[in-house]
């Protein structure tokens, strides 16, 4: 069982380093790869590994866990941004599987998008904990479990940043939007109980 895949590639970008992320050249390249199946992993990511080992080693991409962990191998497969090694690879073979990189994201090679914004804006919200007191018997800061369960749906994101590159707001406006992904840690350190007053106020 064969399956074509299409990757979009960009191997061309031009940026400016110093801060003003408005130069893009782009040069598409088109390359159509036909893979067998029979021996290959079940995941997207797989195909990636397997065409860059067998059909093109001059591909490129991010990987790193490949368990949906560490958000490196984030990428647009038939329209959706999503991790490739969580993704299955389409069962259905009489269609071609389209990858793309990260949209309206500056380019490096290939599905390499360039991230230095987005890690920037990160940075900005500082995220870390801030406690102005230690804790009472000096050792850990406690939560209790009602406040813990607040940080539920916000401490599992893994900064793949599909989501920030999937977002309209962010695509017009990156250099003043910091987008859902950084907004949403912003706001997963704002109501941890364990985060001083006067470290609230700062993220606010
Ligand atoms: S919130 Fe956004 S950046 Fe975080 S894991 Fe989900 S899609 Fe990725
Ligand atoms: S390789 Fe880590 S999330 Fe896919």
């Amino acid at each position: 069982m064969s399956k074509s895949w299409i990757r979009h590639g960009y191997n061309k970008v031009a940026r400016s380093l110093d801060g003003a992320l408005n130069i893009q050249t782009r040069s598409l390249t088109f390359s159509p790869t036909l893979l067998n199946l029979n021996n290959c992993g079940p995941m997207v990511l797989d195909a990636l590994q397997k065409i860059k080992a067998e059909d093109d080693s001059t591909l490129s991409y991010r990987r790193s866990c490949r368990e949906g962990i560490c958000g490196s191998c984030a990428m647009n497969i038939d329209g959706t941004n999503t991790v490739a090694c969580l993704r299955p690879i389409d069962a259905d073979t009489s269609t071609a599987t389209t990858i793309t990189p990260l949209p309206h994201m500056f380019v490096i090679r290939d599905l390499v998008v360039d991230l230095t914004n987005f890690y920037h804006q990160y940075k900005l919200i500082e995220p870390w904990l801030k406690a102005t007191k230690p804790s009472e018997d000096g050792r850990e800061y406690r939560q209790s479990p009602a406040d813990r369960k607040k940080l539920d749906g916000m401490y599992e994101c893994i900064l793949c940043a599909c989501c920030t590159t999937s977002c309209p707001s962010y695509w017009w406006n990156p250099e003043e939007f910091l987008g859902p992904a950084t907004l949403l840690h912003a706001y997963r350190w704002i109501v941890d109980s364990r985060m001083s007053s006067r470290s609230h106020d700062c993220r606010h």
